[in-house]
């Protein structure tokens, strides 16, 4: 199927078409961008319930647990897999050299998508979950995530493949592996824990599924985006190939293994959990290369981390996955988790990678691209920074807010108080959790407001020969 918009090369013989959709690309950062409103939406209205102050409680499917569930699952299945898909969809194309094969059917993927999400929250409100921690997608809608998610990854396996046995560029690395990783985990942790596998069995393969979803899906396409979107945005390669394939080689060796870190000190064998253990704790001597990598290849030019904002988010997701993973060696470390297990601590690093690594990194693709989809500069620079520094200072405030009420918490319990004595002394640090995301939220009606002021009509994609789908080592443009 050749695109709409495909005219001829004379010279070559071949419809010319544009080598980025440009509409989808936008189309799928923008839907993100609202998943994303959606769901810190849903996580003040939770955030609430824990001040006592919850103010729609009487109404059955705006119930606390419901809307809870809606936050968490927005999040991974509106924000992160729409924006992913966006920026997948900008870096593949000009990565291989050649268009998506199949531009309808991505952008029927990209309504399949959407009508995914807005079933997920129907249901979940609905009361309809599957008792699995991140895979409570009920199970009647898991097939239409996984048929989304193997959409997404068709449209730009299709490119992907079709380059052959050229040597590909690191970020092709991750992209091919999260397809092939993330269709495995979402079986996996879907299907076998709910109807094979019961018992502490299917726990350490739930736990396996949680770690997964996040290692295995988000964060090779992440690192994916930073080994493309750096190097273009410094205008000089990465400082070495040889460290970045570490990097790919030790996520892909260390990160299924630790699934078990999730349900230290339950009844999963101690082999598996010491063997998790172990595995988190090398990976972060892999991260410690990448980072290595990044700073060295910003060498120089520092003075661009204040000037340039898309390598600003990119390099400040950067440090706080450092801090993720520093934070994970020591959260998992047998006598820690005493302390901090089934505490707030979790929850502050939940936020901190999820929003402060993913998030930031995704606000830099969209600061990056917006303007190239558009054709238009950014209405406003400063309301960009504002953005920045809100979204930045109420991440850390959360993250460090919830930190120090998990060890005090956990010190509280390990101590034998009354549940309600850590219960009173954790509202001042969940009221300071709901301005921390106030902030947060002020934040993105910034970057709202600044994409709504900066909307125009689609720039123009440069065009490139469409070569058949079916034409076997066809050379890309
Ligand atoms: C307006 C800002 C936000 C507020 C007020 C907020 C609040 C909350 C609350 C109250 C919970 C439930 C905690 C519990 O059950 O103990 C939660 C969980 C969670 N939130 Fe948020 N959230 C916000 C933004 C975000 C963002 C932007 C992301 C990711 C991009 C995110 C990711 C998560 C995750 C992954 C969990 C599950 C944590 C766990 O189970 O350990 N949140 N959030």
């Amino acid at each position: 199927m050749i695109p709409p918009a495909a005219v001829t090369a004379p010279e070559a013989g071949l419809p010319l078409v544009p080598l980025v959709d440009l509409q989808l690309v936008r189309r799928h950062l923008l839907a993100g961008f609202l998943w994303l409103l959606a769901s810190m939406f849903a996580g003040l209205l939770v955030s609430l319930q824990f001040l006592g102050r919850y103010p729609i409680d009487f109404v059955e499917i705006f119930s606390p647990g419901r809307v809870r569930m809606v936050h968490t699952n927005l999040v991974a299945f509106g924000f992160l897999l729409n924006c992913l898909a966006g920026m997948a969809y900008w870096v593949v194309p000009r990565l291989t050299g050649l268009p998506l094969q199949w531009p309808r059917f991505a952008h029927c993927n990209f309504w399949l998508m959407q009508l995914m999400g807005t079933a997920l929250v129907v249901m979940l409100l609905g009361g309809h979950a599957q008792a699995v921690e991140w895979g409570e997608t009920p199970v009647a809608l898991d097939p239409l995530v996984a048929l989304v998610a193997v959409g997404f990854f068709i449209n730009i396996g299709a490119c992907m493949l079709k380059i052959g046995r050229r040597p590909v560029y690191v970020t092709l690395w991750y992209f091919s592996a999260a397809t092939i990783w993330t269709a495995l985990t979402y079986l996996m942790g879907n299907y076998l824990p709910q109807f094979f596998v019961a018992g502490a069995a299917g726990g350490a393969i739930a736990g396996l599924y949680i770690h997964d979803l996040v290692g295995l899906f988000v964060t090779p396409l992440g690192w994916g985006a930073m080994y493309y979107f750096v190097p273009l945005l410094l205008n000089r390669p990465i400082y070495s190939h040889a460290l970045s394939l570490i990097g790919f080689w030790g996520l892909a060796f260390f990160y299924p293994l630790q699934g078990v870190h999730h349900f230290l000190w339950s009844p999963i064998p101690m082999y598996a959990q010491y063997g998790a253990v172990v595995s988190t704790i090398a990976i972060e001597i892999v991260v410690a290369t990448v980072i290595v990598n990044f700073f060295l290849t910003l060498r120089g030019q520092t003075d661009q981390l204040r000037t340039n904002l898309p390598l600003r988010w990119f390099y400040t997701g950067m440090v706080l996955y450092f801090v993720t993973c520093l934070q994970c060696s020591i959260q998992v470390l047998l006598s820690v988790q005493k302390i901090i297990h089934f505490t707030d601590w979790v929850v502050g690093h939940a936020h901190l990678v999820m929003f402060g690594v993913f998030g930031f990194w995704l606000f830099g693709v969209i600061i990056h691209l917006w303007p190239r989809l558009t054709g238009k500069p950014w209405w406003s620079h400063q309301l960009n920074v504002w953005h920045y520094w809100l979204s930045t200072a109420g991440l850390l405030v959360m993250f460090l807010d919830l930190l120090v009420a998990g060890v005090m918490q956990g010190f509280e319990w390990r101590n034998m108080a009354p549940f309600e004595s850590s219960i009173i002394a954790s509202v001042p640090f969940w009221a300071v959790r709901t301005v921390a995301g106030l902030v947060i939220a002020a934040g993105q009606i910034c970057l709202a407001w600044n994409i709504w002021k900066s909307r125009g009509a689609l720039a123009r994609a440069p065009m490139v020969p469409f070569v058949e789908p079916a034409g076997a080592g066809a050379k890309p443009a």
